[in-house]
């Protein structure tokens, strides 16, 4: 019996030396302390055992039976520590190394193009405006001299509101809200979007951008008009541009023009992009009509003014070479970050 507890003990180290992985010692705890483990064998045995030499084997059996427990304890502390050890090391971040730079936004080209052309106007003494995107009749048409038998308040064009109210199709009803508010001089630019229930295509989208701009005073001229275009055309398109003015026809302005500049891409030699024409037209405008200075309470007898209204998505596209409105609105960053 002493012999075989002995060589228990000497095969117990031997494992324990060999023990490298958690269920090494599982298998070994097992082996030796298990239900039928050499240890639990070792009991079982004492009964062939002389009863006099019983309660010192039965020590013997006690003490290894303790040792190889402790052992177990260590040797599975060690092994735990090595594995975390280990852990630490693939898992140990670098914080010496630069980080990822998450990139920086760009400024949509729509928003570009406002804050130019804003920019230009502002430093010739115009302020900013805004009005509601939501409109009433009144300001949309009927205070603009836009009368009911008007085709531009055809259903196809105007989104109506259930509660009677508009989507605006233009900025113009800025202007009457300002001048409502104010005594001349006024001197405005009036940025915003605006809709229309059109056909969506490369051409045209349900809603798009409008600058509005108008100056009423006590002598304001058409001759001051078509200087202000100028300077502004030169600003916004290079120092070499030229404008054109064609007669048209707006409700609220008399007379009325449409204002073309030279092309910047062939300068005016004719190109895809001017259609040969040498020319791109690039906003309407006018005096604006005795009737519309009446209904926000002026007397057109004593001030006169000019207005005029461009499209922020048709200037963008010429300035860029974008041939398609609706990537405007797409929000694909492939488009968006060339710009
Ligand atoms: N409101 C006009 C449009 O949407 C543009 C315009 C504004 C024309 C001011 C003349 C004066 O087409």
């Amino acid at each position: 019996m002493r012999d075989k507890i002995n060589s228990i003990q000497i095969q117990a180290e031997n494992d324990l030396s060999d023990c490298s992985t958690i269920e090494d010692i599982e298998n070994l705890r097992v082996k030796f302390l298990g239900k039928k483990g050499q240890i639990t064998l070792l009991y079982q045995n004492i009964k062939d055992v002389a009863p006099e030499d019983r309660p010192q084997m039965g020590q013997f059996i006690n003490d290894l039976k303790q040792k190889i427990t402790s052992a177990i304890v260590n040797v599975k502390d060690r092994i735990e520590k090595n594995i975390l050890q280990k852990r630490l090391e693939q898992e140990a971040i670098d914080v010496t190394l630069p980080g990822r730079s998450s990139g920086f936004g760009k400024i949509h080209p729509l928003a570009k193009t406002m804050r130019s052309v804003i920019k230009i106007f502002q430093s010739i003494g115009f302020s900013v405006a805004q009005g509601p995107e939501v409109e009433t009749e009144y300001y949309n048409f009927d205070a603009l001299n836009i009368p009911s038998y008007h085709p531009a308040r055809d259903m196809q064009d105007t989104f109506f509101l259930e509660n009677g109210k508009l989507l605006r199709t233009h900025t113009s009803p800025v202007q009457i809200r300002v001048m409502e508010n104010r005594t001349p001089p006024v001197r405005i630019i009036a940025p915003g979007r605006v809709y229309r229930n059109e056909a969506i295509n490369a051409r045209s989208y349900c809603l798009f951008h409008q600058v509005e701009g108008f100056y009423v005073d006590s002598s304001v001229t058409f001759s001051e008009l078509k200087g202000v275009l100028g300077y502004f055309a030169k600003e916004l398109f290079g120092e070499d541009s030229k404008i054109r003015i064609r007669p048209s026809f707006f409700p609220f302005t008399e007379p009325s023009l449409e204002c073309d500049v030279s092309c910047f891409l062939c300068s005016g030699k004719g190109c895809r992009v001017c259609k040969k024409t040498g020319w791109l037209e690039i906003l309407g405008a006018g005096m604006i009509h005795p009737a519309v200075l009446r209904s926000v309470g002026y007397d057109s007898s004593q001030v006169q003014g000019y207005a005029f209204g461009m499209g922020i998505e048709r200037i963008t596209m010429l300035l860029y070479g974008i041939n398609d409105i609706r990537l405007f609105f797409e929000n694909d960053l492939r488009f968006l970050s060339q710009f």
